[in-house]
C-alpha cells in the first residue's frame, strides 16, 4: 500500500475522551463523544490505495471526505488512529520529515484550481520544484513536460485568466504532477467544469493514471464520474465508512439505502461488465474477441456496427464467454431491473 489509514479519527471539539474507550461500538463512541459537545468528522476509518490503483470517494456534503484526504497527509492532524506511507507510519513523523515527504510523494488538485493568478502556466506548473529548490534549468524542462503531457504546449506563457475552466484545471494537473508524486490526491476536481469538458478531463485523469500508476484518490460527487474513474468507490456517510467496493458491487449489492441512493441514477450498462451476462466457453465461431471486462454498453455499440457474435477474453487473452446478438436485449434488460442472469 502506498497509503493506509487504521481506526482513524478527526473529532473537533470536547469529548476525546468518549471517543477513545474502545470497549464500545464505534456507533456508542461517536454518541458519547456527540453527547458531550464534541463533532466527530471522521469515525474509525481504515482504507488504503495500492500503486496504480484509484480510489474514489464519494458522500454527501459534510460526510468527511476532505477531512479524510487531509488528515491522510496530515494537512489536518487526525485526533487518534494510525495512517502509514509505505508501511511506514506517518502519525507522529516530526514536522520537517513531514514537510519533507509531502513535497517529495504527494500532491493534490484542488475543486477551485488555485492557481497563481501573477504567474504564467510555467510559472505554476514549475512551482513544486521551486519549492523543492530544484535549479531553473531543470524544474523547467520537467514543467514543460508536464505541460505537454497535459495537451497545453503552446500555452506555456499564457496566464490563467487567459485559459478556460477546463484549461486552468490541466494547469492544476500538470503543477500536481510536476514533483512527480506516488500519491495524487484530487479534491472533486471537475465539479466546477460542464459535462463535456469534465468527460475530457476525466479521460484525462485515465490515461495520465494507465501511464504513470500512481496511487489516487479522487473525489466526486458524481456517481457516474467515480464508476468512470475509479477501480474501488468508497462511501462516507457522517464520517463513517458504509461502503467500499467495485462500481459494479456497489451497484448490485448497496448495504443500504443511502448507498443505493447513490447508484441510482446511473447507467447500469456502463457500470456492469459483459463478464455477468455472457455464456461460458467458446463459440464456434465469432466475429470479434473482446476483453469481457468491456461494459454492457460498448458491447452494444460493438452489435450495433454489425457483429453477429462476440467472444470475450480473460486478462490473459484466453476466450472463456461468448454473446449471441440476439441475447443483447436480455442483458440489458437484466442490467437495468435485475434479471436471470
Ligand atoms: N475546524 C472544524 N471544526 C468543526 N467542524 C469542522 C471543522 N472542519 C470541518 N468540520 C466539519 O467536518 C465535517 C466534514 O467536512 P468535510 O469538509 O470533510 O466534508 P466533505 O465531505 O468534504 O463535504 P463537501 O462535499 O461539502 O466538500 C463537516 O460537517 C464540517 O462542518
Ligand atoms: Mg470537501
Amino acid at each position: 500500500m502506498i497509503i493506509e489509514c487504521q481506526k482513524l479519527w478527526k473529532v473537533y471539539g470536547d469529548g476525546g475522551a468518549a471517543f477513545g474507550n474502545e470497549d464500545r461500538s464505534v456507533q456508542e463512541r461517536i454518541e458519547l463523544a456527540e453527547k458531550a459537545g464534541a463533532y466527530v468528522a471522521l469515525a474509525d476509518i481504515d482504507i488504503g490505495v495500492e500503486r496504480g490503483e484509484t480510489l474514489v470517494v464519494m458522500g454527501l456534503s459534510g460526510s468527511g471526505k476532505s477531512t479524510l484526504l487531509r488528515c491522510l497527509t496530515r494537512l489536518i492532524e487526525p485526533t487518534s488512529g494510525e495512517v502509514r506511507y509505505e508501511g511506514r507510519p506517518i502519525t507522529n513523523l516530526p514536522r520537517t520529515e513531514l514537510l519533507a515527504l509531502r513535497r517529495q510523494h504527494m500532491s493534490m488538485v484542488f475543486q477551485n484550481f488555485a492557481l497563481l493568478p501573477h504567474r504564467t502556466v510555467l510559472g505554476n506548473v514549475e512551482l513544486p520544484l521551486e519549492i523543492q529548490k530544484q535549479d531553473a534549468r531543470s524544474r523547467r524542462a520537467a514543467a514543460l513536460e508536464m505541460i505537454e503531457l497535459v495537451g497545453l504546449k503552446s500555452k506555456e506563457d499564457h496566464y490563467p485568466h487567459e485559459l478556460s475552466g477546463g484549461q486552468q484545471q490541466r494547469v492544476g494537473i500538470a503543477r500536481s504532477l510536476c514533483s512527480n508524486p506516488s500519491l495524487w490526491l484530487l479534491d472533486e476536481p471537475f465539479s466546477a467544469l460542464d459535462p463535456l469538458i469534465r468527460r475530457e478531463m476525466q479521460d484525462e485523469v485515465l490515461r495520465l493514471q494507465s501511464s504513470l500508476a500512481k496511487a489516487v484518490i479522487f473525489v466526486t460527487h458524481d456517481f457516474e464520474e467515480a464508476a468512470r474513474v475509479g477501480d474501488r468507490i468508497a462511501i462516507l456517510r457522517r464520517g463513517r465508512l458504509v461502503q467500499c467496493g467495485t462500481a459494479e458491487e456497489l451497484v448490485s449489492n448497496p448495504v443500504d439505502d443511502y448507498v443505493r441512493a447513490f447508484t441510482a441514477e446511473v447507467d447500469r450498462g456502463r457500470v456492469f461488465k459483459v463478464e455477468r451476462f455472457m455464456e461460458r466457453g467458446e463459440p464456434q465461431a465469432a466475429d470479434r474477441l473482446v476483453p469481457m471486462n468491456t461494459s454492457l454498453k460498448d458491447v452494444s455499440r460493438i452489435f450495433a456496427e454489425g457483429a453477429n457474435v462476440l467472444a470475450f477474453s480473460d486478462d490473459k487473452h484466453q476466450t472463456v464467454g461468448f454473446m449471441r446478438r440476439e441475447k443483447l436485449g436480455e442483458a440489458l434488460a437484466a442490467a437495468e431491473f435485475g434479471g436471470p442472469f
